[in-house]
């Protein structure tokens, strides 16, 4: 058996057609189903459905073979014990700071100001400012970051961006992009070994599907 860890939301709904192209298909609704281990019409194949920062966690540790999971949620993670084979090409986005539409975050940068950043994406919001030699102080949100530049919580924040419609309502303005995101197969390296034939069927899959979706 070969198990397959993908999160609710955008993967999710991305990957199932990769996964369709590859003959695959769910065999409980997702949508409707409490399930969190869903069977698939490949009896060698199963899903778990588990949290977006979860996914490199399952696989890591063996819980799931391999998993499908943004390069941001990745970073953050780390990559130990995980092989990663494929760029998906879907979940596409950037990663973005973004401010008050009004702050003059270019000019508290040529200042040298020290700027207050909340995300959820620490790890790389520290890279990124410590790479231009920006002094910053982070705080770590789990989720509405777009409210912590409207209450006086932070100068900026460190957020995905895909359509730029949740700053636009928000009266936030991207000011720099950081990178660019998309999703990752990431595999049990362990697994590789001891699953070799099965596992690089399902990787084989995927590849093909994705480079057909492209
Ligand atoms: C992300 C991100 C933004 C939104 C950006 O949240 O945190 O809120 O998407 O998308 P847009 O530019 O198309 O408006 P997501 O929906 O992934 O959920 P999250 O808040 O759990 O991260």
């Amino acid at each position: 058996m070969i198990t397959l860890a993908l999160s609710k939301g955008r993967i999710f709904d991305e990957t199932l057609p990769l996964l369709a192209r590859a003959g695959i298909a769910l065999r409980d609704d997702p949508e409707t189903s409490r399930k969190l281990i869903l069977a698939t019409t490949d009896e060698q194949l199963r899903v778990l459905v588990v949290r977006a920062t979860d996914v490199p966690t399952y696989v890591q540790y063996g819980g799931a073979d391999l998993g499908v999971t943004g390069r941001d949620t990745l970073l953050e993670h780390g990559s130990l014990g995980l092989y990663q084979p494929l760029d998906l090409g879907i979940g596409k986005c950037r990663i973005s700071v973004a401010v008050r539409a009004g702050f003059d975050y270019a000019d508290a940068v040529r200042q040298g100001s020290r700027l207050t950043v909340a995300t959820k994406y620490v790890a790389i919001a520290r890279e990124f400012f410590a790479a231009k030699g920006v002094h910053v102080d982070l705080i770590k949100l789990y989720g509405s970051m777009e409210l912590a530049p409207l209450t006086g919580l932070a100068d900026a924040i460190v957020d995905l961006v895909s359509t730029g419609n949740t700053l636009r309502a928000n009266q936030l303005v991207e000011v720099e992009r950081i990178m660019d995101i998309s999703a990752r197969l990431v595999v049990n390296q362990a697994a590789l070994k001891l699953k070799q034939a099965p596992l690089r069927r399902v990787i084989d899959a995927f590849a093909a599907a994705a480079t057909a979706a492209a």
